[in-house]
């Protein structure tokens, strides 16, 4: 079978939006679009037997060779993972953490937890200065904004769990790209010399990934000898290798002498989570659809459920309608109140998922939304979550707020040939985390500052406060917006989806669904279509450039603040085709997605 590619744009002359970018500002989230929309492919790539839609084209490719070696969609996903964490070093990675939700074809689902702690000497104050005020560099930046990764540990997990081939046999594609090189495509070139700032700091990564200061330019080929050393002893080892093996003493010497804080404890008692994923159903137009999403430590999940149970029995006609767009907005609004006042690590705070989830809960929210003007988020608070028949209790108290952003994280969908599915969410946080390498040739995350950094004060990389829930502590997982998502039509699967961008990956993954289940939109149409955000605080509408003027101005007239930017999310989902099952790879134009396909 012909192997169908789509590499969705070269990068075309960058503009960014904002200038300088600053640490914590998103080098990929605030940029414009590589291309006009309008030269934006229209059409989904078709297959019939496995996709894979990912940021990179060589990412998705090494998914689609594991698929015809006679891997399934878990083996592919974790070749995906491994793949991207050699070529996609801004988010793909094996220093950082994230989520897989797995969709058997025979109805099993899972949910892979492999997020990252806090170390165990992190301590609640620890980005607080003597003089009492926050340190805004510290938790972003550096050897003290890491936390214990656990990418590695979560995606032997799900390979044992659910695949079919072994460790070494997925991790192959990724080793033959580290260690033979690839080429340099100018979106790489771009961003490593946007980085360079922060890159330049430390020893390692300058060497790497600023090729010792000559820097690399589009079409050069990038080695990265240390990082297939370190792959090729996991291949032999396992996560053993990395958590306690010879790549933990590497992670571990570099902390001492650094000033960071993990310990060989804290590697060798890193443990991925299997969760069970949240569900939904839903009647429309005669079928029955189900959402299975990203329990917490994701935010996400509980956010798309009850957004999308807010909206139930809403008319939605499509964003070019001023009315949508308003009504999406303002129950964007309330449910990022919720979710920062209530979400947080289930394993040490009480997370009222049920109540946040509940029919009669979105009934009591949606109920408060003026259908003719925009509500002040000075005004609307977190609800009172409650379950049908029981009213709502002080059990569970809302925090104060918690919402956090970061530059750079990736999704990437698989499907295999028998329909088993794979969405899975993984990041460093910022774009290339911490600015830290370790010497075993990989990219440390700077998720701390996913925490609470310091409670009741704006956090360093957004100026959003935080939640008491989320605060930081040795083992606690800091928050996440993380949302790998997949949709069943009438009990069979229908679409992958799921987003990087901080909080908006929220909206974005809720805009694809709502695209694909609502507005009945083609698979590459659902991920092309102008995206919004609402995160409740700061009261204003992100808008993509592509929306038109007087939708703005419409707006405005109801009273909403607005503001542009370049691009929101990054959606590389996967749909089927209902009437012919095959499988249709929408990777997102926005910044040179690509799904491969056979
Ligand atoms: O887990 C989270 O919610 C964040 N660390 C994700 C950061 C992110 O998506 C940045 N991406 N563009």
């Amino acid at each position: 079978m012909k192997l169908q590619v789509r590499a969705l744009c070269t990068a075309a002359a960058m503009l960014t939006l904002l200038a300088p970018l600053s640490r914590g500002q998103a080098a990929a989230e605030y940029r414009d679009h590589t291309q006009a929309a309008g030269s934006w492919p229209q059409q989904a790539v078709r297959a019939a037997h496995g996709m894979v839609a990912s940021d990179e084209e060589l990412g998705s490719q090494a998914g689609i060779e594991i698929l015809k070696r006679g891997g399934n969609a878990v083996d592919g996903a974790v070749a995906v993972a491994f793949a991207l964490a050699v070529v996609e070093p801004a988010a793909g990675n094996i220093g950082g953490g994230g989520f897989m939700l797995v969709r058997l074809a025979d109805g099993r689902t899972t949910f892979f937890d492999y997020r990252e702690v806090a170390p165990g000497k992190a301590t609640r104050d620890m980005y607080i200065k003597p003089d009492g005020t926050l340190d805004k560099e510290l938790s972003v930046i550096g050897y003290k904004s890491v936390a214990v990764p656990g990418t590695v540990a979560g995606l032997e997990l799900a390979l044992k769990t659910y695949g079919k081939l072994k460790l070494a046999d997925v991790l192959a594609p990724a080793i033959h790209l580290a260690e033979d090189g690839f080429p340099v495509s100018e979106k790489l070139a771009r961003q490593l010399d946007g980085e360079r700032p922060e890159l330049q700091q430390f020893t390692v990564s300058r060497r790497i990934f600023l090729n010792d200061g000559k820097m690399f330019h589009a079409g050069d080929t990038f080695k990265q000898p240390e990082l297939a050393a370190t792959l090729k002893r996991i291949a032999k080892s396992g996560a053993a290798e990395f958590y306690r093996g010879e790549t933990a003493q590497m992670i571990v010497d570099d902390m001492k002498r650094m000033g960071g804080l993990i310990t060989l404890e804290d590697l060798a008692e890193y443990q991925p989570k299997v969760r069970q994923a949240l569900h939904a159903n839903y009647d429309l137009d005669g079928h029955k659809w189900g959402v299975i999403s990203s329990p917490p430590p994701s935010s996400g999940g509980v956010a798309i459920i009850e957004a999308m149970n807010m909206l139930q029995g809403v008319p939605l006609k499509g964003w070019d309608d001023v009315q949508s767009v308003h009504m999406v907005v303002e129950t964007m609004r309330r449910v990022f109140a919720d979710r920062a006042a209530y979400l947080a690590d289930p394993d040490f705070a009480k997370v009222p998922v049920d109540g946040l989830t509940s029919d009669c809960y979105a009934k009591e929210l949606a109920a408060t939304i003026d259908p003719q003007h925009a509500s002040s988020s000075k005004e609307v608070k977190a609800g009172m979550p409650h379950v049908c028949g029981v009213s709502a209790s002080n059990d569970v108290a809302p925090q104060r707020i918690s919402l956090n952003d970061g530059p750079h994280t990736t999704h990437f969908s698989v499907v295999d040939a028998a329909g088993n599915a794979v969405a899975s969410t993984y990041t460093l946080n910022n774009s290339y985390g911490s600015g830290v390498t370790s010497t075993a040739g990989f990219l440390l995350n700077d998720e701390m500052d996913d925490f609470t950094t310091q409670p009741g004060v704006p956090n360093a990389l957004f100026g959003l406060i935080q939640s008491e829930a989320n605060a930081i502590a040795p083992g606690h997982r800091p928050l996440s917006s993380m949302t790998p998502t997949i949709l069943l039509r009438d009990g069979k699967l229908s679409f992958v989806t799921g987003s990087p961008g901080g909080p908006t990956i929220i909206s974005a993954t809720l805009l694809s669904v709502l695209n694909w289940m609502r507005l009945g939109m083609d698979a590459q149409a659902a991920i092309n279509a102008p995206r919004f955000h609402h995160q409740w605080m700061p009261d204003v509408i992100l808008m993509e450039k592509d929306f038109p003027a007087s939708m703005e101005s419409a707006l405005n007239a109801q009273g909403y603040q607005t503001r542009r930017r370049g691009h929101i999310g990054l959606v590389n989902a996967i749909g089927i085709d209902q009437k012919t099952g095959e499988r249709l790879g929408a990777a997102d134009p926005r910044d040179n997605g690509a799904a491969v396909g056979y």
